[in-house]
């Protein structure tokens, strides 16, 4: 079974990286799809971003990364996936992302979309989070995988 990892990713954090882990276990191939058509503005290019994410699952069996742009049902579809995966954090997660479950259901029902719950060191964590503490100068080293880290430095320097 092929699953799909759909997201931002701007940056990757150790929490996504967790994610990655545990469904690589769980599914014969994750594909790792960074989405292009975002009407926020990311503060690294697709490439990127899609080359920070290889750089640290190169070490994982069956994860692949790709980019995708339109509706990610679409790209599943094309890609052959059947599983959507999303990590839930908190109870507040749980709102939009069942909602976007139930939307992508709508859309493809050969579509499921499988939550991980995201491991409770990783709780709080969010791209968000580590680009506001990197702005201002503070450690990310925890927070994101070490290239990831590096590249949040050099863009803030
Ligand atoms: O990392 P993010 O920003 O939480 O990921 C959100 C993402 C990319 C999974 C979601 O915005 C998405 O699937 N966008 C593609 C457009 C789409 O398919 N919309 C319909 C489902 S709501």
């Amino acid at each position: 079974m092929i699953a799909i990892y759909p997201g931002s990713f701007d940056p990757i954090t150790n929490g996504h990286l967790d994610i990655i882990k545990r469904s690589s276990q769980l599914f014969e191939r994750t594909i790792v799809a960074v989405l292009c058509n975002q009407n926020k503005q990311p503060i690294f290019s697709v490439e990127k971003r899609m080359e920070q994410i290889a750089f640290c699952t190169k070490h994982l069996s069956g994860v692949e990364v790709d980019s995708f742009s339109g509706l990610t049902v679409e790209y599943a579809k094309f890609r052959n996936a059947g599983v959507l995966i999303r990590g839930l954090r908190v109870l507040s997660d749980f709102e939009k992302e069942l909602q976007m479950a139930h939307t992508n259901k709508t859309l493809w029902d050969g579509i499921e979309t499988v939550f991980l719950a995201t491991s409770t060191e990783y709780s709080f964590l969010s791209s968000s989070v580590v680009k506001e503490i990197a702005q201002f100068g503070g450690a990310v080293e925890h927070l994101v995988p070490k290239n990831v880290a590096a590249d949040l430095y050099d863009y803030y320097s």
